[in-house]
């Protein structure tokens, strides 16, 4: 992607329906002429831009997808992808794989991005990338998540308050994590072998790289995968401490974590948590002396 394809793209976005102009500009107009040029020379400013383009006598190189990352602040990249509907099913996923690459040799870590809750499609892709929560907000209901650029495990962000609390919850979410970031926590939440993720190191039995970037780690998922990479983080990664957040009716967790209260309250989870974090591992059990 270059400035020679502004028209290309500004026709692209043209043909965008209302419901698409909102998943990929949380808007229901497409950009002004000024924005769409600046966005076609993302490379001029460190970034990354793909397009893909009909070939052909009749095509006239006619742009049907693009995919940007613009450069952030810390290094990571920021995502924008669109793939006109006649050509989705499986040009989405290739041109992420193509910019992921791109991103790579260019030393941008990590890919960031703001997706709707509601952007099934979009979380999909990603999910398959292998992608951890960076948090959310409400209005519209958004997830801000990253991916790898290097291998399938995000990295860790730049860090923005100090201190880093990695939660492992289905959903790339987790209840207490505004709380965790009050507290002066970076925090990322990583799904874990679910949610369409089949790289991750823990379950493979190999040192989990955002464990080893973190100050301390809650293991919320739920049974036999939650033991399995709990096991794994206390056989490779053992000085990174650990707290485990059980299911209400679910039986002790095990002697080496500590399990944190239920219905006492984000604040009180938080307070736990950052105990564990000062003190290290060992074997307690929250209200136990
Ligand atoms: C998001 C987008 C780029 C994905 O590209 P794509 O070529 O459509 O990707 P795919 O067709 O492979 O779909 C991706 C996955 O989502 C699933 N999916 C598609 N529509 C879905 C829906 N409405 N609900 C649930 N899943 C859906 C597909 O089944 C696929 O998953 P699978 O491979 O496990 O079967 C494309 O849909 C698009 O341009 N959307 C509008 C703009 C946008 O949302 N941009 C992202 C802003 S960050």
């Amino acid at each position: 992607m270059d400035r020679s394809d502004a028209a290309g793209l500004r026709d692209l976005f043209a043909s965008m329906d209302e419901d698409d102009l909102v998943r990929r500009f949380f808007s229901g107009r497409a950009p002004p002429d000024d924005v769409v040029t600046r966005m076609a020379a993302v490379g001029e400013r460190g970034g990354v831009g793909l397009v893909a383009a009909l070939d052909g006598p009749d095509a006239r190189g006619r742009i049907v997808a693009e995919a940007a990352c613009e450069l952030l602040p810390g290094g990571d990249g920021e995502l924008g992808i669109t793939v006109a509907p006649p050509y989705r099913g499986w040009l989405g996923p290739f041109l992420l794989d193509a910019l992921v690459d791109d991103a790579a040799h260019r030393g941008i870590p990590g890919i960031e991005a703001d997706v709707l809750v509601a952007n099934r499609a979009m979380l999909a892709v990603l999910r398959r990338r292998g992608l951890a929560g960076m948090g959310h907000s409400d209005r519209p209901a958004t997830l801000r998540v990253v991916i790898g650029t290097v291998g399938r495990v995000p990295p860790w962000p730049w860090r923005r308050r100090g201190r880093r609390l990695l939660v492992e919850h289905p959903g790339g979410t987790w209840h207490a994590d505004d709380a965790a970031r009050a507290a002066g926590y970076d925090v990322l939440v990583c799904p874990g072998p679910g949610g369409g993720w089949s790289a991750c190191p823990a379950v493979r039995g190999e040192p989990c790289p955002l464990v080893a970037g973190a100050d301390v780690v809650v293991d919320a998922l739920p049974g036999e995968t939650g033991r399995v990479v709990l096991e794994s983080h206390r056989a490779h990664q053992p000085t990174v401490p650990v707290c485990v957040e059980l299911p209400v009716r679910a039986s002790p967790g095990p002697g080496n974590a500590t399990t944190l209260p239920r219905g006492q309250g984000d604040a009180a989870v938080i307070g736990v948590v950052q105990r564990v974090a000062r003190t290290g591992p060992g074997p307690r059990r929250e209200g136990e002396p």
